[in-house]
C-alpha cells in the first residue's frame, strides 16, 4: 500500500523566511517539504535550518540536473527528482548517482512527455507527473494528464507517484482517485487562510 505524503511547494512561500515558512508547515501537518530547484532560487540546506530535519523533496526544474547531485546530497536533500526530458541518454546513470550519493531518486515528466521514457533497467522510487508544464505555482491543474497516473499505478502498485502543479481541495480527488500518493501544493496550501485544514483534506483524499 502506499502512504500519502503532502508536501508544501516552498516556491509559493515568503522566501526571505523560508526557515520559519518550512517550520509552519511541518506544524501544521505537511509530511515533506517541495523545493523547486532553479538556476536562481533560495538552495535549502537541512545543516542550518533551525526547524527538526524535514524530508526535502527537490524538483530539479535545471537543464543540468548533474550538477546539482553533490550540492544538494551535501544540503541534505532527501528526495532528488530531475526531469528525463533533459536526461535523455543518461538518466540511468543519474539515477545511479542519486542512489550513491543516498538520495531517494525520481524522475520528473511534463505533461507532454509519455510514461514510456522513464522505463529502464534500474528502477526508480518516485515518478513525478507534472500536473502543469513546469515554471511557476498558481497554474491550472491538467485533467489530461491522470492518464499517465493510472498506467503507472496499474503497473507498480507500490510505486510513489507524485502530482504538482494546480493541485487544492478542488482537484485533489481526480489525482488521488487515478492513484498519486505524493501531493505537492503551493498556492492552495499558502494561499489559504488556514493551510493545515488543506493539508488535512489533502491527506484524507489520497486512498491507500
Ligand atoms: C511548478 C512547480 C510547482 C509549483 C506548484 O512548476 O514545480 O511545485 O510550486 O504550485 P501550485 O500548487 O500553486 O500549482
Ligand atoms: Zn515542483
Amino acid at each position: 500500500a502506499v502512504v500519502a505524503k503532502i508536501a508544501p511547494s516552498m516556491l509559493s512561500s515568503d522566501f526571505a523566511n523560508l526557515a520559519s515558512e518550512a517550520e509552519r508547515m511541518l506544524r501544521f501537518g505537511a509530511d515533506w517539504l517541495h523545493m523547486d530547484i532553479m538556476a536562481l532560487c533560495p538552495q535549502p540546506d537541512n545543516r542550518s535550518s533551525s526547524h527538526r530535519e524535514a524530508y526535502l523533496d527537490c524538483h530539479l526544474m535545471v537543464t543540468n540536473p548533474l550538477d546539482y547531485v553533490e550540492p544538494l546530497a551535501k544540503a541534505g536533500a532527501s528526495g532528488f527528482t530531475f526531469h528525463v526530458e533533459v536526461a535523455k541518454d543518461y538518466w540511468q546513470d543519474l539515477v545511479h548517482q542519486i542512489k550513491v550519493k543516498g538520495m531517494r531518486p525520481g524522475v520528473a515528466l511534463k505533461p507532454g512527455t509519455p510514461v514510456e521514457e522513464v522505463e529502464g533497467e534500474n528502477p526508480v522510487e518516485m515518478v513525478l507527473v507534472m500536473t502543469v508544464e513546469p515554471g511557476f505555482g498558481g497554474q491550472k491543474f491538467m485533467p489530461e494528464t491522470m492518464d499517465k497516473v493510472r498506467a503507472l499505478r496499474k503497473k507498480y502498485p507500490s510505486l510513489d507517484i507524485e502530482v504538482d502543479g494546480g493541485l487544492g481541495p478542488s482537484t485533489i480527488d481526480m489525482a488521488a482517485s487515478a492513484g498519486a500518493n505524493c501531493i505537492v501544493a503551493g498556492s492552495s496550501v499558502f494561499g489559504a487562510k488556514e493551510p493545515a485544514n488543506v493539508i488535512s483534506i489533502l491527506r484524507k483524499s489520497v486512498r491507500d
